[in-house]
């Protein structure tokens, strides 16, 4: 087995996020155009079998925690077929989906029983109108509905993320955080990156994490804490006392994280994005159709991941829509 990897700054890389579609369900204001956007065709699209076929051949350099995004992913057809598939590489211990929940209901005991650990919902409002106004499509969606499906079926943790826009829903920080006084689950309010297309969105709508956790603190005193056991990312983690959720907060715009990055994302199509933002990729879809080995490809790669992003100084040339690369 080769060395663990490590990229040029020594960042250790054991995080892969797949993303197995671009499209959604949802047209979130903050994530895509309402129009405009172009689907990727089909054949572009990685199957099931390759996306299990390239994790096994990365897995042995590293890889231990895997997260399934999108786009929206359960609305690819089938997606525990795909879990059972990466549940089967041994070096996986982890294996989480990010999901506007909206499918949970149906969908989240077939996925437990394939494999998946847990999930991350996107919840902005907990309002039908708002989540309508917000998300853009009349789905009926009911959040608490879906967090309690996903607990009912042994998901584990249960991660909320609330994406923080003044005007919007900032006035629903409360409202998240009491979530948790009653729920083990945990609320992560993320700060708002105003990139990509978005002509509702602006700077003046994003609010940073010192205000979200003074007004989340109005609720009661917060604590410093740990977060949930399994796959700390970036937030920091707060609680209510005696509440057995906790309180996060995510911060891409006031953030010091990137020197503790772990990870790397392949797109639906099958490129290796070692950073969110700016054009750090390489394809692996066509080498892996033709059978080469993707060792040296993904260590050149990750030679080449960024040392930080800097969205307060708008270096993030060419990214249209956070849902073309899995958020
Ligand atoms: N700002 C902040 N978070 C975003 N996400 C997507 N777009 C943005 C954005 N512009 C995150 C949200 C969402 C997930 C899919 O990606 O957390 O829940
Ligand atoms: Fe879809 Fe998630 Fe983007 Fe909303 S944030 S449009 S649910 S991918």
């Amino acid at each position: 087995m080769s060395a663990a990897l490590r990229d040029q700054y020594g960042r250790g890389i054991e995080y892969l996020r797949i993303s197995v579609t671009d499209k959604c369900n949802f047209r979130c204001l903050y994530c895509m155009p309402l129009e405009g956007l172009q689907w990727l065709p089909k054949s572009d699209i990685l199957s099931y079998e390759e996306i299990a076929g390239i994790v096994a051949q990365l897995a042995p350099l590293g890889l231990r925690r895997l997260r399934i995004t999108g786009g929206e992913p359960t609305i690819r057809p089938d997606l525990d077929r795909l879990v059972a598939m990466l549940r089967l590489v041994g070096e996986i211990n982890d294996i989480s989906l990010s999901t506007n929940g909206v499918r949970l209901p149906e969908l989240a005991g077939r996925l437990r029983g394939a494999g998946l650990d847990r999930v991350n919902m996107s919840v902005d409002s907990l309002r039908p109108d708002r989540i309508a106004a917000i998300s853009r499509r009349q789905t009926g969606f009911d959040p608490f509905a879906s967090a309690v499906a996903a607990e009912r079926a042994g998901l584990d943790p249960i991660k909320i993320n609330v994406v923080v826009m003044r005007g919007i829903n900032d006035d629903e920080v409360c409202d998240f955080a009491r979530l948790t006084l009653e729920h083990a689950w945990h609320v992560r309010f993320i700060e708002l990156m105003p990139v990509g297309d978005m002509r509702e969105l602006t700077w003046e709508h994003v609010v940073e994490s010192a205000e979200i956790l003074d007004r989340a603190a109005s609720v009661g005193p917060l604590t410093r804490t740990v977060g949930p056991s399994r796959g700390n990312g970036p937030a920091d983690y707060y609680r209510l006392e005696g509440a057995p959720g906790t309180i996060g907060v995510i911060t891409p715009m006031t953030h010091t994280y990137c020197s503790s990055c772990n990870r790397v994302r392949l797109t639906a199509d099958g490129r290796l994005r070692t950073c969110l933002f700016g054009d750090h990729e390489v394809g692996l879809r066509d080498p892996y159709r033709r059978g080469e080995r993707l060792e040296p490809l993904f260590r050149q790669a990750l030679a080449a991941k960024p040392l930080e992003h800097n969205l307060l100084q708008m270096k993030v040339g060419g990214l249209r829509a956070l849902s073309q690369v899995g958020g």
